[in-house]
Order: structure tokens, then sequence, then C-alpha cells
């Protein structure tokens, strides 16, 4: 059976203008051979059940080290092991392979206890490739996403390259069965690749220019992609958006991707910050920690991952994606504190703090979301607000809704992948705070409950009719140490849970 990333569209995607994208390691699906097992080169994983038994593969492993695996699982360290912890045997006699490891996988494993076991793995993936033993285990297709998640490495800017993993090949009881299973969550996995390296990218190469370029080659995935250049946006009056953007030497872009795999029912809409750069503008951020800026266009880096996915996929879905990209600097011509700018709705709002800039982005690119698509929902995501980390740190996005069953559904699918989210209220007396002297609002509302008025701004651009939910992702676009399934830096937090919702709530 070929290698699953082998054979996802990738033929389309290797010619002369392919864009920058990091691949996950191959991984192919095979029925058990036990005679393979003593020459297997590189790493020899075996998934361990209930009991430290030994399947038949298992067994061969044991035999030709003399004992050593059986040795493992009767040891007091093993029974003190988690579902999907490990242990590794390194240099054993009597095999080929330079390691094996062990992991805990017990037959009731949960889909998170299941990528955690791929994600253990992945961290002893062998150059010379791995042959993983499943024998009869379940969720070997969770297995395998763990393991690409995990396994994931960051090196464009590097001029040593990542040592290239060697192919992973599991042998399990049902391998189409696992492959079929394994098919969509690979494609997911590719999803959160794209959206990992888009916000791992400095702000020097991910410019709003090169950043609609990578979309724009999304075509070739059959996704409809437009660019809206400044004078398109002129037109339509997103002078909030434009107003961000104005001191940039880059220009400010609208990309709209369309996903058209449903029948004729209105869209999902998701709508992106796409802040290439955040300075704060005049209203400047400290020195300390501004570099970690470079991912302020993680909302618009999920949004662009998911609809890969559903293009990998090929979902039976209606979605449509909408970033904004902009950098938000200081030039002669830089929007002040003060400023007044018209949205496209209409609203006047005072800018009182420039550094507030994802909210202006976000409400004309929300506006013209609805006022173009009349969509069945809409989910916006932003690296939003300092003080979503302050009120979550970086476990849980922070999430906002106007609609309690819209909301429910998202929150189901971000718990059954795993991706931390928790709802937050909104109310009358936190969009008071908005209220300006001189204009309809403005764009702050104080220390307290900074996450919440952000969202209340917000807020006042969705209308009444349109199910909303906004995700301040601001403390889980980006981890400064390993999480279960993302090594540390861009998680692609997201991705996994808004594919599931499209899956659950839009596929019937
Ligand atoms: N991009 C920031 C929010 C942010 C901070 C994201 C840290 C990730 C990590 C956003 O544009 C911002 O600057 N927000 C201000 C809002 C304030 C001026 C009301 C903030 O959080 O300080
Ligand atoms: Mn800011
Ligand atoms: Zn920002």
């Amino acid at each position: 059976m070929p290698g699953l990333g082998a054979s996802l569209p990738r033929d389309t995607k290797k010619q002369s203008q392919e864009q920058p994208v990091t691949d996950p390691v191959s991984i192919s699906f095979h029925a058990t051979d036990i005679d393979a097992i003593a020459a297997a080169e590189g790493t020899i994983a075996v998934l361990i059940g209930e009991e430290g038994k030994l399947d038949q593969a298992a067994r061969r492993v044991n035999r030709l080290t003399k004992g050593a695996l059986a040795r493992l699982v009767e040891s007091e360290g093993w029974g003190k092991k988690k579902p999907g912890e490990g242990a590794v045997l390194d240099w054993p006699a009597g095999v080929t392979a330079e390691k094996i490891v062990a992991i805990h996988l017990p037959r009731g494993a949960s889909v998170t206890e299941a990528r955690k076991a791929g994600a253990t793995l992945a961290k002893s993936l062998g150059k010379a490739g791995t042959l993983v033993l499943a024998g009869n285990a379940r969720r070997v297709a969770d297995v395998a996403l763990g393991t690409a998640l995990m396994a994931y490495e960051f090196d464009a800017q590097r001029t040593k390259k990542a040592e290239p993993k060697g192919e992973v090949r599991i042998m399990a009881k049902a391998p189409e069965e696992a492959e079929a299973a394994a098919r969509p969550l690979l494609a997911a996995a590719e999803g959160v690749f794209f959206t990992r390296d888009l916000v791992n990218e400095p702000a020097n190469v991910l410019t709003t220019e090169e950043f609609a370029t990578r979309l724009k080659d999304m075509e070739r995935l059959g996704l409809k992609v437009e660019v809206l250049e400044e004078a398109d946006m002129e037109k339509l009056g997103m002078n909030a958006l434009l107003a961000v953007g104005m001191a940039s030497v880059m220009p400010s872009k609208v990309v709209v991707m369309q996903w058209n795999g449903g029948g004729d029912e209105a869209p999902l809409a998701l709508v992106g910050k796409g802040v290439v750069f955040d300075t704060g503008g005049i209203s400047l951020k400290p020195a300390a920690g501004m570099e970690d800026m470079t991912m302020d266009m993680g909302g618009a880096g999920v949004v662009s991952g998911v609809m890969r996915t559903l293009a990998l996929r090929k979902a039976k879905a209606n979605v449509v994606g909408l970033v904004g990209l902009v950098e938000n600097t200081i030039a002669g011509n830089a929007q002040r504190p003060g400023d007044v700018v018209h949205s496209m709705k209409g609203d006047t709002i005072e800018v009182i703090n420039t550094d507030a800039e994802g909210r202006l982005v976000l409400c004309d690119v929300m506006w013209y979301a609805q006022d173009r698509f009349k969509p069945a929902g809409m989910i916006d995501l932003a690296t939003l607000t300092g003080a979503m980390i302050i009120a979550l740190g970086h476990e849980n996005a922070g999430v906002f809704s106007n609609d309690d069953a819209f909301c429910g559904k998202l929150l189901k699918a971000a718990e059954a992948e795993g991706e931390g989210v928790w709802r937050l209220p909104m109310g009358q007396a936190y969009d008071d705070q908005l209220k300006s002297r001189i204009a309809d609002m403005k764009n702050v509302g104080g220390r307290p409950a900074g996450s919440i008025t952000a969202a209340q701004f917000l807020k006042r651009f969705v209308k009444d009719e349109t199910p909303w939910c906004h995700i301040d992702i601001a403390g889980v676009a980006l981890r400064t140490s390993d999480s279960a399934t993302a090594p540390k830096g861009a998680t692609g937090w997201g991705v996994l849970a808004l594919d599931r919702l499209v899956k659950d709530a839009y596929e019937g």
C-alpha cells in the first residue's frame, strides 16, 4: 500500500510554482508480517495493551531480543506508565533496529490517549524508518495522527535542514480500515502544518504579499481564492482595516477562500485576523517580547489551515474563509490615537489605542463576510488580547458567542479533538465600556475584562440573524514548551476542532 502522504493530492503540489510547506512524515499501513521484524532498520515500535500482554508480533520481538521486551513490561516502571507513554530500549541485541520503543496503549484508550501514543513514538522516529507493530490495537489512525503532529519541525529559516525522518510503516490487523480512517486525519495534519508554517515564519518573509501568494497557491487544491487589494477595499468602505495598514509599506489585503463541497446551502464563514506584524502602531508596544508579534496573524493562519484541510479531504460542505492581512506599524502617515474611522458597516470608531488593531481589521472583514455570503454561521479567530493569556494561560482559548446552540457545537468539537476552549460571558455592561465621547464607539474598553470588551466590540459588527462565535487564540497559537501533540512554537490550535465542526455539523 502506498504511503498516505504520497496518495494525497501531493502530485498537484509538486509543480514549479509550489509554495513552501513542511510535509508530514510519510505513514503507510500494512498487514502484519512478523518475518520482517528482525531485519527492520531504524526504530521498531510496539503498542502494548492492558497488563503488558504481548501479542504475536511483540512475542517475536521478545524472542529476538532474548526476553528484553518481557522484562521491560514486567518491570515496576512499566506499571506506572500512563496510556500513551512509553519506554525506549536502545541498541537491542538480536535485531537490526537501533531502538525498540514500547508504548502503553490500552484497548479502551481515548482519542487523546491514542494521539499521545503517536506523539511518544514521534520522539523516537528513525531516520532509517520506523516499523510500528500495532497488532489489533484500536484507534491506530489516531496514533498515526499523533505521530505526524508531533514530528513537525520548522526548518525553513535554517541553512542546516532537519534530518529527514524515514517512512513510518504501521503493521495492523486491519490495514485497509486503518488507512481509510487515517486519510482524513492526515489531511488535517497537513492543514495544521500549513498553519504552523505560516505562524512560525518571520514577518520579513511572511509579508501580506507572500501570505496572499501562499493562499492563492491553494487554487490547485480546488479552492476558489480571490485577493481584494486596497483599491477594492476603498470602494467597499473598509476604512477601519485600511487605517491599520496605512503606515506599512506592505499593501493590506483581504483574501477570500471558498470551498464549495456541499449543495446550495449557505456557507459557514471563518474569519481570521492576519496582522503579519503588530508593533502596536503609535501606541507602541514595549521592546521586550515584541518579536512574538510575528504570530499576530495566527487567526488567519488557522482559517487557512482549515480551508486547506477541507480541500485535501474534499469535505462535503460549503465553507468560506476570509482573512484580513495587514501590518500594524509606524510612519508619518500612521493612524493616531484619537482618530475617528468610518467602518464598512457605517459605524464610526474612535481609535483610542492603535494597538487594539485586530478588532479594527476584523470588524470590516466580518461585515463583508455577512454582507456578501449571508453565512449560516460565522466564527472569527484572532490573537486578539493579551488579557486572554492572563485569564486562561496557554491551555485554553476563549470563546464568546451570541448563540448557545452554535457555541455548544463548537465546544463539543474542540473537546473531542483535545483542543482546550472555554466560554466567557458577554453582556450590556461590558458593551457600555465602549461608549465614546465623540463617535459611535471607541476601540478599547479599559483594563477590566479586556478580552470581553474586545468581543463586545466585534459583536457590534455581527448581524442579529448570524449565529457567531469569536475565538481569542492569543494564548494558544504559540507555545514556549511542547504540548501533548505539538512541539514548542506554533501549535496550529483550532484546525482540528474546526475541521471536526464542519464534519459533524455541516456534512450531515
Ligand atoms: N496582538 C495583540 C494581542 C496579543 C498579545 C496577542 C500578546 C498575543 C500575545 C493585540 O493586537 C493587542 O495589542 N491587544 C492589546 C489591546 C489593548 C490595547 C486594549 C492588548 O492586549 O494589550
Ligand atoms: Mn495590537
Ligand atoms: Zn495585534
